[in-house]
């Protein structure tokens, strides 16, 4: 048994979003399990976030699992926080580099109290890190959290502007069918429409700072000492034998939802160690106990999504007119300009059948034996979730990779449904009735159930995911040494 002092000590540090914390904080459990020291970065601007959705006890985390903090440059009244996407990669290297390497700094200094920081593990899209890994001479390695298929897309970006794809001539490009110009050129995709890609090459400007963002974010993680991806390789290993190429080493260990699962189930000292940026709303676990198996839909559009109200009316006439019972989370912030469209004469029409709630504990509602379906984003986590519970979607993706998530959905692994990005109530009627009771729709079930199964197997001793884990675990221990 490793005494405090020689054990490996991990500092792990995801982007400040609710899709990046989530698999970086199962990571670092999982990491934990192994008997790794972590530290577990947060910045400040979430970290007063955290504080008001869970309390004050919320991030006390554990005597050998530490929540630390650095600064992302965000002025703490910036209303819109990390949805400010732009303006958070702007900020976030200068100022979460500078803070992060005194977070190094006394974190390894002999008054600490803890081991010294004997890996990195950060966020692909946090790469400054590495800079900071260089100079203290640490071994770094990255976890990007797209899926596979969305990662082959970045990967790429550079290729599709230098063959003049990127940037857009001009706006009519969005919507004069150039979108739909098919790139057949890339190893491991097949052919697939411009519009699938993440949808930072959407735009006119040669000097993006999202699209300079992700070319910059993949190219200095091919640095690092590896590569760690949130999928498994049965789902998608045309792609990820492509990416091996381009990394020093690649770790397929997802979903990390299941083998965390699978090697700490639900270990009573982890309530310690939560992350969520909105209060949770646990009632709309009971109101599903009281419904009927496979009866209920369940929509969810993650936690970066700004939609119009226009939009969410449409959502909520097209879910009321199917006919079918819903749970349908809308965020707070979910709505740009209130979510006053939820009329009086929408919650009568829905009183019975429709449950709304503000943030759920996805994971437990999608394993809910109710759930008959899933509208989804096609954000990676929420995909992944839905494919380990078995259950079919409708996807709706609104931007980064989730287009590259929803084409592989619909047309890979044969568990999703489109709906157009203009979104009319009419055709949430028609998809809804046509995933729970349509032909299409328990085709779709089969094969989420299959991928179910396959998931099982990745994660259980000797399966894909659970052995790239040891190898994972090894290589960081080895690193220290
Ligand atoms: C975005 C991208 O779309 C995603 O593909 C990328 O890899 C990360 O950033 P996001 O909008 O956050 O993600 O969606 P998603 O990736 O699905 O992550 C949302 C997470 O929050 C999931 O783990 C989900 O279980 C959780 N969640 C969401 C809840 O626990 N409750 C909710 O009500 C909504």
């Amino acid at each position: 048994m490793e005494s405090a002092s020689s054990k490996p000590h991990a500092t792990c540090i995801p982007l400040p979003a609710q899709g990046h914390i989530n698999p970086m904080l199962k990571l670092a459990k999982l990491l934990h399990f192994k008997g790794f020291h972590i530290t577990f970065v947060h910045t400040e601007f979430n970290q007063r976030r955290l504080l008001t959705s869970g309390g004050p006890d919320f991030l006390k985390g554990l005597p050998d699992f530490m929540f630390e903090t650095i600064s992302d440059g965000l002025p703490s009244t910036n209303p819109r926080g990390i949805l400010d996407l732009p303006l958070l990669c702007q900020k976030l290297p200068v100022h979460g580099l500078s803070s992060f390497r005194k977070l190094i700094t006394r974190l390894n200094s002999s008054s600490s109290g803890v081991p010294p920081v004997s890996c990195i593990v950060s966020d692909g899209v946090m790469s400054f890190t590495l800079e900071a890994a260089k100079e203290f001479g640490i071994p770094e390695i990255v976890l990007f959290t797209p899926s596979g298929c969305g990662m082959l897309g970045y990967l790429h970006f550079q290729e599709l502007k230098d063959r003049g794809y990127f940037p857009l001539k001009d706006e009519s490009c969005l919507t004069n069918g150039y979108l739909d110009t098919i790139i057949d050129w890339i190893p491991g995709m097949g052919a697939v429409r411009l519009k699938d890609f993440p949808t930072f090459i959407r735009t006119t400007n040669a000097d993006d700072t999202m699209f300079n963002y992700n070319v910059q974010s993949v190219n200095n993680s091919m640095k690092a000492k590896g590569l760690i991806l949130n999928t498994f390789d049965e789902l998608e290993q045309e792609a990820l034998d492509v990416i091996k190429t381009k990394f020093q080493k690649l770790y397929t260990i997802g979903p990390l939802s299941m083998l965390h699962q699978q090697l700490c189930g639900t270990k009573t000292t982890e309530t310690n160690l939560q992350s969520n940026l909105w209060k949770e709303d646990t009632e709309c676990l009971e109101w599903l106990d009281k419904k009927e198996a496979k009866s209920v839909v369940y929509v969810n559009y993650g936690s970066l999504i700004i939609m119009t109200p226009q939009q969410l009316s449409e959502f909520a006439w097209g879910l009321a007119n199917s006919k079918y019972s819903f749970l349908w989370v809308i965020r707070p912030d979910l709505v740009n300009g209130g979510d006053e469209v939820i009329s009086n004469e929408f919650k009568e029409e829905i009183m019975g059948r429709g449950m709304l709630a503000g943030w759920c504990p996805q994971e437990k509602v999608l394993a809910h034996t109710s759930i008959g379906g899933f509208l989804t984003h096609c954000g990676w986590n929420s995909t992944l979730e839905s494919i380990c519970e078995g259950v079919a979607v409708i996807c709706w993706p609104f931007f980064a990779e989730q287009q590259m998530n929803c084409l592989y959905s619909c047309n890979e692994w044969g568990i999703g449904m489109e709906i157009d990005s203009d979104v009319r109530k009419q055709s949430v009627e028609e998809i809804v009735r046509e995933l729970m009771d349509g032909d299409k729709g328990k085709l779709m079930r089969k094969r989420a159930l299959m991928w179910k199964e396959k998931v099982e197997i990745a994660v259980k001793p000797g399966g894909s995911s659970y052995t790239n884990f040891e190898n994972l675990v090894e290589q960081l221990k080895q690193e220290r040494a």
